[in-house]
């Protein structure tokens, strides 16, 4: 088995790299993918920059050029749902872009045509993320993802974003990697712990809870990965 993991952010991939040791390192299209063995397995690893589009190229190298056959984003997100707080771990069930609009031509917000306005993530590996937690004693949110190409520090916007696509967390790069993964027909999962609140504070808090939550995140991925494969 070949899987890959995507971070945006360097503070997203050093608790995963830190894990694993021996890496070997390939430079492709301005990013660095990290190949580490754990058992009889491969796994690449690799954060994409920030944004849909640096995700959706990291996701295809991984997948076109490395051959992952898995992919599990691991990193953070900003809170819409009031139930969420700071390091919470939220699992993407489905993933959506709230910034897409062709509604001018009669398209729902989110839809593009031949595509889909939500991309479900792989229920097998959702399976192990939520019998990881359970495994655990942690408590894992599941609900939908909406990305997009702004850091979301407005209340008015997070509350749109919730009413418009029922989303429970936002991001910026989940619906860019499941978009390529479902075009490529690869599984995928998005975990995400909570950096902030997407509201008037966002920054401050982003900048404050960053790396504590994304080690959170990426811990409890190293462990997911001990069940896909073992
Ligand atoms: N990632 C973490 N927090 C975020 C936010 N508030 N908006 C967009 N992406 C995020």
């Amino acid at each position: 088995m070949t899987l890959g993991i995507i971070g945006a952010m360097v503070e997203e991939i050093t608790p995963l790299l830190e894990c694993f040791e021996n890496h070997i390192k390939y430079d492709v299209g301005g990013n660095t993918y990290y190949e580490v063995t754990f058992g009889n397995h491969r796994i690449f690893i690799a954060y994409s920059k920030i944004g849909k589009v640096h995700a959706a190229l990291s996701a295809s190298v991984m997948i076109l050029k490395f051959g992952c056959e898995q992919i599990i984003f691991s990193g953070v997100a900003g809170a819409l749902s009031a139930d969420l707080k700071v390091g919470d771990l939220v699992l993407g069930t489905k993933l959506c872009q709230y910034d897409v609009d062709i509604s001018a031509f009669g398209h729902a917000l989110g839809f593009i045509p031949e595509s889909k306005l939500y991309m479900e993530s792989s229920p097998i590996l959702n399976k192990i993320a939520k019998d990881t937690a359970k495994a655990q004693g942690i408590m894992l949110k599941e609900g939908i993802i909406a990305s997009g190409d702004c850091f979301i520090a407005n209340s008015e916007k997070k509350q749109w974003i919730m009413e418009h696509f029922d989303a429970i967390a936002v991001e910026m790069e989940g619906a860019a990697v499941a978009v390529v993964c479902d075009s490529c027909k690869i599984p995928f999962c998005i975990l995400r712990s909570i950096s902030d609140s997407a509201d008037g504070s966002a920054d401050v808090s982003f900048d404050e809870f960053l790396e504590s939550s994304a080690k959170r995140s990426a811990d409890f991925v190293v462990n997911m990965c001990k069940q896909i494969l073992q």
